[in-house]
């Protein structure tokens, strides 16, 4: 990697995690009845995703979509037998909040890796993945298709927690 390749990927992974954390922050400020100070987080938030698109694609990390999918399958398998499994098992008695964060991600991440599987093989036999209808659970990231169960299966959380997308 060229030093200008390793400055693109720390940009990259810094601007993401701006984006995610004014999109945390923005929903604060509305919790608190503070509707501008939410819109100026979203904003920069908006922003930060197209500096982090632009990195990306600068590092050649957007490729052809079959490509794409055995990126993300890849990464979602490192996710699952690698990194949550490490992190679960490094995690403190008393660290809960971590612990069930990071338990709950890891099963999600057990079902991406599924769907991405599944839509790959369709693309590869040459058939149309469908564009139905998706619910993604705000509490774990559940993702559920056609529509959102009454109860989520992974954190219980009840069906009005559903968003879709
Ligand atoms: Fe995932
Ligand atoms: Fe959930």
């Amino acid at each position: 990697m060229s030093k200008t390749e390793e400055n693109l990927a720390t940009a990259f992974a810094g601007e993401s995690q701006a984006n995610r954390k004014y999109l945390a922050f923005a929903e604060k400020a509305e919790s608190e009845g503070q509707a501008g100070l939410a819109k100026l987080f979203r904003v920069a938030a908006e922003g930060e995703t197209v500096h982090a698109i632009n990195h990306l694609k600068a590092l050649g990390g957007v490729a052809e979509t079959a490509e794409n999918l055995k990126s993300a399958i890849a990464g979602e398998t490192y996710e699952i037998e690698k990194m949550y499994p490490e992190f679960i098992s490094a995690v403190e008695a008393d660290e809960t909040p971590a612990k069930l964060s990071f338990t709950r991600a890891e099963k999600v991440e057990e079902v991406h890796q599924k769907l991405f599987q599944e839509a790959l093989a369709k693309l590869e036999a040459g058939e149309i993945v469908a564009d139905g209808d998706y619910y993604v659970c705000s509490v774990c990231g559940f993702p559920s298709a056609g529509e959102a169960p009454e109860i989520c299966p992974i954190c219980g959380a009840l069906k009005d927690k559903f968003k879709e997308v």
